[in-house]
């Protein structure tokens, strides 16, 4: 068997005139009268391959169906009128796996797609995204690693809410009832008074009943989590992070971007510093833009669209209500109605991260969980970490998919994972 060629590399021209040897699945088949024209796809691309009649492998060419697997034996040519620009003369075929009819064909309608993702997952669209993703998240370790953080492991079954108790998934834990963990955050403020720095990649789960493009009930949270910072450190990592993470993509990511026609200059321009605007200032730029929000309402996804339009970049608001934050959220002492909390927000999707200052001082962080109908018997391993050697100290959490969303313009978040979790979907 000749050289074993993955098809990116013969169309960058690695091997024109010379035999080579692909491994992959038949994208498409069309039959001429002498000649039948195969289009073979495997993990990097496409390319064009002809079988003449005269061939020995004429029977296996014309046994092949849409999918089936094989390996391709033959020249690679320059071929101006193939697409990508290269053929391949096949000599020899060897069917590995024949495919029964596949059931996706250009008609199909969306839903259809979205049902039988475990096939559509072999389509270029979801292969290209998912490179990017892939890329994004070592772009992220990279950065992280740069910084001195340390990566860790949280657990994804928890006793105790750490967002509201309104989107806690419950589940039977042998004879004990537990939840599917919404945010590692509490988990990584224990691990800074070991190694300071830290953040984890991992899944977080939230029992979202509303629809919409940018929610997912199990999805990948970057969270982090470091001592003797405030938010000044906080809004100047976050956004060290977001375009060392642009920059990276814009650079190795060009192909996938120009298949998927998709705009990387977006990326490119992201800069620090980002705009920082405080929520009261965001209510008083929005005022005149129809919105109802005052003081003490959430930012709802239609306002911070708005904003977004605005800055046309990723932008944070910061120092929210207390009342609308989570108990661990640090208060102003001179303020206390204020919570020194952060959103990072980009175009299209709105918020992307949240994260801030967390309350250190035990007698606060109590009385804000009563505040909030927590008790603080269930977080005594959490208010431990108050009575044993107290650090001012922050941290955030950034939705993996939502960042893709925003950066590749996707239409849905289910699109940005693999296995999309929906209220409605969990197949396969
Ligand atoms: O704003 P959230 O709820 O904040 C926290 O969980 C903090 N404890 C994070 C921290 O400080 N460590 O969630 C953080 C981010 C959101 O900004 C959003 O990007 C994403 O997680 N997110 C979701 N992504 C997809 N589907 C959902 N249902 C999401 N809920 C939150
Ligand atoms: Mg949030």
């Amino acid at each position: 068997m000749k050289a074993l060629v993955k098809i990116s590399k013969i169309l960058d021209g690695c091997c024109t005139d010379q035999k080579v040897t692909i491994r992959g699945w038949v994208y498409r088949k069309r039959e001429g009268k002498r000649l039948i024209f195969l289009v073979i796809r495997d993990s990097t691309g496409f390319i064009q391959s002809t079988i003449k009649e005269a061939s020995v492998y004429w029977n296996e060419a014309q046994k092949l169906t849409i999918e089936s697997s094989l390996t391709l034996e033959g020249t690679a040519k320059e071929d101006r009128r193939a697409p990508g620009g290269f053929e391949i003369a096949a000599e020899t075929i060897n069917i590995i796996g024949l495919a029964e009819n596949f059931p996706i064909s250009k008609d199909k309608s969306e839903e259809f797609i979205r049902d039988i993702r475990h096939l559509w997952l072999r389509s270029r669209k979801m292969n290209l995204i998912m490179k990017v993703r892939a890329d994004v998240l070592n772009a992220t370790r990279q950065y992280f690693i740069s910084q001195d953080y340390t990566e860790v492991s949280p657990p994804m079954f928890i006793s105790a809410a750490v967002e509201g108790g309104s989107t806690l998934f419950g589940l039977k834990y042998f004879d004990k009832e537990l939840y599917l963990t919404q945010s590692s955050q509490l988990y990584l403020e224990i691990l800074i008074y070991s190694l300071e720095n830290v953040y984890c990649i991992a899944p977080s789960f939230r029992a979202e009943k509303s629809r919409t493009i940018r929610h997912l009930t199990e999805y990948w949270h970057i969270e982090s989590e470091w001592p003797f910072a405030d938010m000044n450190d906080l809004m100047n990592f976050e956004e060290g992070l977001m375009t060392y993470i642009c920059q990276t993509i814009s650079e190795q990511c060009q192909k996938e971007f120009k298949e998927l026609n998709v705009d990387i200059d977006k990326l490119k321009a992201v800069q620090t510093p980002f705009p920082r605007i405080t929520y009261k200032d965001a209510i008083k730029q929005l005022k005149p833009k129809n919105s109802i929000l005052t003081w003490g309402l959430d930012l709802g996804y239609e306002d911070e669209k708005v904003l977004a339009e605005d800055f046309g970049k990723p932008f944070f608001v910061y120092d929210y209500p207390a009342e609308i934050k989570a108990f661990y959220c640090k208060t102003y002492s001179d303020h206390p109605e204020v919570a020194m909390s952060v959103d990072m927000m980009v175009p299209k999707i709105g918020e992307i991260s949240t994260g801030g200052a967390r309350e250190d001082n035990k007698d606060i962080l109590i009385q804000r969980m009563k505040n909030q109908g927590l008790k603080p018997e269930d977080y005594e391993w959490y208010l431990d970490l108050r009575r044993y050697g107290t650090v001012p100290h922050v941290g955030f959490g950034m939705g993996l998919e939502r960042l893709l969303v925003w950066m590749l313009d996707l239409e849905n978040i289910i699109d940005a994972i693999p296995f999309p979790r929906t209220t409605r979907r969990f197949y396969p």
